[in-house]
């Protein structure tokens, strides 16, 4: 039987939310009953943005999503995270989220799931490693197996002559410092695959919690 992948992110201006959707394709192409969610905003960030043209807009084309819940992370064999970087960290409201979960962490209701973690930066190296090197820290702390991307399953990423995201820790984009940049083929490539060996790394994992 396969696996249920719950695939969460946040996303201030889309780019998250882009990688989220090439997650889900892989997920899905690998046999994964998936669920997309996305984490509640915070009021302050809200009413700090209410004028952000390009804020709004995004939030717009992902409203249509219910937001994750406990019972989500209850339901998954295996959780996709996705962030912007907030100086080298996730941002504050997956944390947020994050820091609601002690019920599940108390009862180990999370262990051993396969997690893993993508990421959107505005510039090359403003925290494509860090944030999801960081991001790893609570998710040991739930008991959870981490899933990466290694370079192997896209040789492109050895291309350096042009800037791209993408690193062993996991997928990223570049979304430039006025996020004007999109995802490059090889940040969709790597964000599917990492929906398809999440989906494979939790299929097994199931009758190891049995
Ligand atoms: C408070 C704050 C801190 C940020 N810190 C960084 C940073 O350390 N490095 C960086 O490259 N981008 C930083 N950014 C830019 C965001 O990471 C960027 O807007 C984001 O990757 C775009 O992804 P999204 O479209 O999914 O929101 C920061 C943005 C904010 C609001």
């Amino acid at each position: 039987m396969s696996a249920k992948i719950l695939i969460t992110f946040y996303s201030t201006y889309g780019h998250t939310f882009q990688l989220a959707q090439s997650v889900r394709e892989g997920a899905e192409q690998a046999g994964a009953e998936v669920r997309l969610r996305r984490v509640a905003e915070l009021p302050q960030a809200a009413e700090a943005m209410k004028n952000d043209e390009n804020y709004q807009a995004a939030q717009k084309s992902m409203a249509h999503l219910e937001e994750v819940t406990h019972d989500d992370l209850r339901w998954a064999d295996g959780i996709a995270w996705g962030t912007p970087t907030r100086y080298g960290n996730m941002a504050a409201q997956v944390k947020q989220f994050i820091d609601t979960t002690s019920p599940l962490w108390s009862k180990g209701e999370l262990e051993d799931k396969a997690s893993g973690v993508f990421v959107s930066t505005a510039t090359q190296h403003g925290g494509q490693e860090a944030t999801i090197l960081s991001f790893h820290i609570p998710l040991l702390h739930l008991g959870m197996i981490l899933v990466g991307s290694p370079y192997g399953q896209n040789p492109t990423l050895f291309n350096v002559s042009e800037i791209h995201g993408g690193s062993p820790y996991g997928p990223s984009t570049i979304a430039g410092g006025d996020g004007s940049l999109q995802p490059k083929e090889g940040d969709l490539i790597m964000s599917k695959r990492l929906g398809e060996r999440l989906t494979k790394v939790a299929t097994q994992l199931k009758s190891l919690r049995k």
